[in-house]
């Protein structure tokens, strides 16, 4: 049964024009959480009861500390920026079933759009071998630093050229001939469309984290489904407790 819990806020902090990284006390999830899991934020605007769903970017078990990225885009978000140290929200979570990091995988690829690259650092922490990341912004990149940090190769593409190569995810995958075991991506759908196209081109595997407007978050109100296919039958699956994590095969692309 998952709990909604009520935890403080030590950190909040603008790290990028309109996208905030906040640490919450969270001694209760850091230990079962893990990445590419998403969390339910209770944001006390007005008129917003619904919570927002925001990814888990890193777990730190030693401080207890759960810290999220998110991009200021209307009321929900605003609150959550307006929230200071001390204060505290009400959070329901961990959420969804996160990545799967096969155990014989030695090459990692990892592919993150805009703001759909904070869950991947906690996974690049926790992958061994060789890792390359491959990120896409407008412009303004986040978080290359951390991903440096737990030992990727990050290459960065912008889409007004301002750091990296000019164009976006979709450009480097053209231009590269990747090698992995494994590719782990989050992001818009036509990226992770495209991605998911590579992978079968490629023969390889691939991992894409959905994103869907959300209700409930735990799969009680069937507002966030997305088609998927095992050999021919085609189902709708719950975007919160089925994924948001899926393999690329099973998605169905075309809607
Ligand atoms: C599993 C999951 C993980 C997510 N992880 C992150 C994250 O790590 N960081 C982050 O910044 N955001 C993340 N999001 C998106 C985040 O939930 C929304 O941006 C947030 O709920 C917006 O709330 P709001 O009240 O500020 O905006 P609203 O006032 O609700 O909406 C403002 C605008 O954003 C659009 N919007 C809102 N929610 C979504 C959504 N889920 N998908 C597409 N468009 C949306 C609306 O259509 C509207 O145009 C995630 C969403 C999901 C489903
Ligand atoms: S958000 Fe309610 S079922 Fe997924």
């Amino acid at each position: 049964m998952k709990q909604t819990h009520k935890v403080k806020i030590v950190d909040n902090v603008e790290i990028s024009p309109g996208i905030y990284k906040i640490d919450l006390l969270f001694k209760e999830i850091v230990e079962s959480a893990k990445a590419g899991q998403f969390v339910n934020m209770y944001t006390n605007s007005s008129g917003s009861l619904l919570p927002r769903p925001i990814s888990i970017s890193q777990i730190n078990k030693e401080k207890n500390v759960l810290t999220i990225v998110y991009a200021v885009v209307g009321k929900g978000t605003k609150a959550l920026s307006e929230m200071k140290i001390g204060d505290e929200v009400k959070v329901l979570g961990p959420l969804g079933n996160g990545f799967n990091i096969p155990k014989e995988a030695e090459n990692h690829i990892v592919i993150g759009g805009g703001i759909g690259a904070p869950p991947l650092v906690e996974l690049v922490k926790q992958l061994k071998g060789n890792i390359e990341v491959y990120l896409g912004f407008r412009s303004n990149p986040i978080l290359i630093e951390e991903f440096k940090e737990y030992g990727a190769k990050v290459y960065v593409a912008t889409e007004d050229g301002s750091v990296g190569i000019k164009g976006n995810v979709r450009d480097i995958l053209k231009e590269k001939n990747l090698k992995a075991d494994m590719i782990y991506s989050c992001g818009p759908k036509p990226m992770l469309k495209a991605i998911a196209k590579y992978a079968t081109e490629n023969g390889i595997k691939a991992q894409v984290s959905m994103e869907e407007r959300m209700a409930c978050g735990i799969g009680a109100c069937v507002g966030c489904t997305c088609k998927t296919k095992k050999k021919e039958e085609v189902q709708n699956k719950k975007v919160c407790k089925d994924g948001p994590v899926f393999y690329s095969e099973e998605v169905v692309w075309n809607d």
